[in-house]
Formats: structure tokens, C-alpha cells, sequence
């Protein structure tokens, strides 16, 4: 619960400010901290507690600051063991009666908004299926996490859709023959301030005995923290049509002023917007985009682009100049590489890394972490449970059943 008296000074503080013209990790799990630069010379910065603290910039704590150097890919990939490691470190589990009955499901991201972290997934049903398992199904249930990176709080749950949370909207066209039921492919969520943040949903119509589906567009919500669950209001008819890029599905972050989105699309393969981390979220034609092929020109086109753009585009310096990631991922600022990271997986098969210095590239080649373990989709990073800036991080995988946690080491 956040108390009066936090509501007040982070309302007078989170709205009376000018750009964070540096990021501070003052709660050192290695994830810039919410923060403010206020005009009497101090910043004000959500702690992963949910309180506020301000300080004065000029004197005491100093911005994160990059620890290590990485290797190039090819030495990275030798020195996997030795200066950093992976490990399968067992199955995200939920709390009650859905762990008893074997929740699990396509994908889980996380998130932190305000002093709690947020869980969304994907299909998710108990063992057995929907049908007999009696835990019900849900496209896209969101719960709150726990203070443990392998244990989501479903407790008092017992039908997993009570938690639905970016779901269509009433004036949503319904699904015509064959298609008989929605889908609802949901982003992870980034804060716009210490009480709301926004996530998109690229809905579908699915259901057909022949598995046929048709793509309707992309939605946005508006995401609060309710006191049982966190909240999705949808905010206007759908933002697209069908064409388009599924808007943030890769990932979504905020950082500094924006709010940066991660769709996969364009000639590199990754097509990356940003739009103030405002109200303007909600508007199709506030997006900019990174024109492909620059380091730092944006264009904002009035819409949403197509998937098959070619003006729009992050760069990579993989071969080839293409991005390895499958549909979803997950990126976040690491204080202890002092970098961007990308982490995705291709073919279902191998989970990369891809390192920048700002969240719109340039990015490097790929650095691999993961190879044949088998089915992984996804893979959704939980870098708001570090607790060594950044030094590890973890990452799940799905999908179908139970999520695969692994935990990352870096010790360069
Ligand atoms: C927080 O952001 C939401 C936009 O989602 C906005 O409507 C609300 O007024 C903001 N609150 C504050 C305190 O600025
Ligand atoms: C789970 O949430 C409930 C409130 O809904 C709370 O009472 C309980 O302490 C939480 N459990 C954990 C392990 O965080
Ligand atoms: C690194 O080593 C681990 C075994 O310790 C292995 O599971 C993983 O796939 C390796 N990563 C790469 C990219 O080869
Ligand atoms: C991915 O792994 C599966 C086994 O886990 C294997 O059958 C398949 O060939 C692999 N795909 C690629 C592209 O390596």
C-alpha cells in the first residue's frame, strides 16, 4: 500500500520536474531507479520499496557506472564458465491453489511499477487444460510478484482469468466464422509515473477448428496497481489495423523521457519507437521512429508503420545487419555492463544478447547465451530482482507448461 504521505510528495515531485539528466541505481539492483531532477538542485528517486528518497546531485551518489568491458562474441563464447556463466536454476513457481494445480503457460514477463512488480503472461491454463484442469484459462492474466524472482503471489486465486488484464474492448468487432474467440498478446509494462504505467496488446481473432487466426491491431492500456491485482484500462478503439508492426510485443521501456518500444518488423528486423513517457502514449501519431539505417534520426510518421516498412530500423552489427530474435524479448538498461541489453531468442533454440550504448542502438553482434536447451520462447529478463547491480540477472522461458528460470552471471 502506498501511504498517503508518499502519494503526495511523489505527486508534488514526479510532476514538477524537468528531464533526469542522469540515472541513479540507488536501491542497487542494477536497474535505473524513477527519478526526477527537481529545479533546487536535488533529485527525487522511487526505491524498489515503493519510497521515494531525494538527495542533492552535486554532492553524494554517484550515476551507475559501467564496471567491465565485454569481450567480442567469439571470446565471450570461450569464456562461458569462467568470466560468466548460465544455469538453470529450476521452474517459476506461483503461490496456492494454481501451483497445486500446475499453472503455467505460453510466457511471463516482468515489470516494476511503483513498489510492486508486475507479472504478465500469456495463455495460461493448469495442467490438464482448461477444461478439466479447473483453474479456467486466461489470454493474459497479470499478478504481483513476490519479493523472490522465482515465485509469482497467486494466492487466493483459483480461477486464473479473475486476473485477465488487457482484454478487448467493448466496442471491439467480435470474431466473425471460423474464429470464435480473441487473443490478446501482451507487452510488458512500462511506468509513466510512480502510479501508472502503459503496456500494448496486439489482439487477434482465433478459435478455429483449423487454427486459422486473423490480425485485428494493436491496443494500448493504461496500467494502475489495483489492491488485489494490477489493473489494464484500454484506452480508445484499436490504434491500427492488422498490418502494422505488433507494436512493443518484442519489449517496451521506459527511459529517461520515453517511453521506447521494441517491434519486430523493417530490414534489421527490429523496428524501435519512442514517445514521451505522457499521456501522449495513447496516440498512434505521437510515435516516432528510428529511420533505418541512422544512428539517431527519428521520423514521426502520424502512424503506426508497417510491418514490412523499409524506412524504419534499428542497426545491428550482426552479420548480415539482422537481429536473431523470435517474437518477444525483453530490454533493460545493466548497470554493471554500463549498457543496453537485448535479450531474445531465435528458433526457439538459442538466447542472445545484444549490448548498446543507448536504447536505440547502435547494437553489437550477437553474443550468445544459451544454445539447445531446447524449447525456449521468449525469454523474458527479471532485472528488477537483481540484487549486485546487474553482476546477475535472470531470464524464463516458456512456453506450453512451465517456465524454465535461468540465472545469468557476469564476473568479468
Ligand atoms: C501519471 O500518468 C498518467 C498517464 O498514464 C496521468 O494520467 C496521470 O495524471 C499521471 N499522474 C501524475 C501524478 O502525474
Ligand atoms: C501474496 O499477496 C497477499 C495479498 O494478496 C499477501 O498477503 C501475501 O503476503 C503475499 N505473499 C507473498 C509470498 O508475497
Ligand atoms: C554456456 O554454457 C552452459 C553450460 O554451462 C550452456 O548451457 C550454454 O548453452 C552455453 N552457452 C553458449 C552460448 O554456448
Ligand atoms: C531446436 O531444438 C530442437 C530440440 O530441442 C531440435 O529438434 C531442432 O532441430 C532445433 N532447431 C534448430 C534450428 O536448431
Amino acid at each position: 500500500m502506498l501511504s498517503s504521505t508518499f502519494l503526495s510528495l511523489s505527486l508534488f515531485f514526479l510532476t514538477s520536474i524537468a528531464t533526469p539528466a542522469k540515472r541513479y541505481d540507488l536501491d542497487g539492483n542494477g536497474v535505473p531507479d524513477l527519478c526526477t531532477t527537481n529545479s533546487d538542485g536535488t533529485a527525487s528517486c522511487l526505491l524498489s520499496d515503493g519510497s521515494l528518497t531525494t538527495f542533492k546531485t552535486s554532492t553524494t551518489i554517484p550515476a551507475p557506472r559501467a564496471t567491465v568491458t565485454l569481450p567480442d562474441p567469439a571470446t565471450f563464447k570461450k569464456d562461458n564458465g569462467t568470466k560468466w556463466s548460465i544455469k538453470y536454476v529450476g521452474n517459476l513457481a506461483f503461490t496456492g491453489t494454481l501451483q497445486a494445480k500446475g499453472l503455467g503457460g505460453d510466457k511471463c514477463r516482468s515489470s516494476k511499477l511503483g513498489n510492486k512488480v508486475i507479472w504478465s503472461c500469456g495463455d495460461m491454463e493448469c495442467k490438464g487444460g482448461f477444461t478439466s484442469s479447473g483453474c479456467g484459462f486466461s489470454m493474459g492474466p497479470a499478478f504481483y510478484g513476490t519479493s523472490s524472482v522465482l515465485t509469482v503471489n497467486t494466492t487466493g486465486i483459483s480461477l486464473v482469468q479473475s486476473n485477465d488484464f488487457a482484454v478487448p474492448f467493448s466496442g471491439d468487432p467480435k470474431p466473425v466464422a471460423p474464429q470464435s474467440a480473441f487473443g490478446m498478446d501482451t507487452s510488458n509494462v512500462a511506468a509513466i509515473n510512480a502510479t501508472h504505467g502503459v503496456a500494448y496488446a496486439f489482439e487477434i481473432w482465433r478459435g478455429a477448428s483449423d487454427g486459422s487466426f486473423v490480425n485485428r491491431g494493436n491496443a494500448v492500456v493504461s496500467v494502475t496497481l489495483g489492491n488485489e491485482r494490477p489493473i489494464a484500462t484500454r484506452v480508445g478503439p484499436l490504434l491500427t489495423g492488422p498490418n502494422t508492426i505488433q507494436l512493443g510485443l518484442l519489449a517496451i521501456l521506459r527511459d529517461g523521457d520515453f517511453v521506447y518500444t521494441y517491434s519486430i518488423g523493417g530490414p534489421s528486423g527490429i523496428i524501435v519507437g519512442r514517445v514521451a513517457a505522457s499521456d501522449q502514449v495513447f496516440s498512434a501519431s505521437a510515435y516516432s521512429f528510428l529511420v533505418a539505417g541512422s544512428t539517431s534520426t527519428w521520423k514521426t510518421p502520424g502512424s503506426i508503420p508497417a510491418a514490412s516498412s523499409t524506412t524504419f530500423g534499428m542497426t545491428t552489427t550482426n552479420s548480415g545487419g539482422k537481429f536473431s530474435c523470435g517474437a518477444y524479448g525483453s530490454v533493460f538498461f545493466n548497470t554493471y555492463l554500463g549498457k543496453y541489453v537485448i535479450i531474445c531468442t531465435a528458433f526457439e533454440n538459442f538466447t542472445n544478447m545484444y549490448v548498446s550504448a543507448t536504447p536505440f542502438g547502435p547494437w553489437s553482434a550477437e553474443y550468445g547465451l544459451l544454445n539447445g536447451w531446447g524449447i525456449g520462447y521468449g525469454s523474458m529478463a527479471h532485472p528488477e530482482f537483481s540484487t549486485d547491480g546487474g553482476k546477475t540477472f535472470h531470464f524464463s522461458q516458456g512456453p506450453d507448461g512451465p517456465f524454465n528460470m535461468f540465472e545469468v552471471s557476469f564476473n568479468f
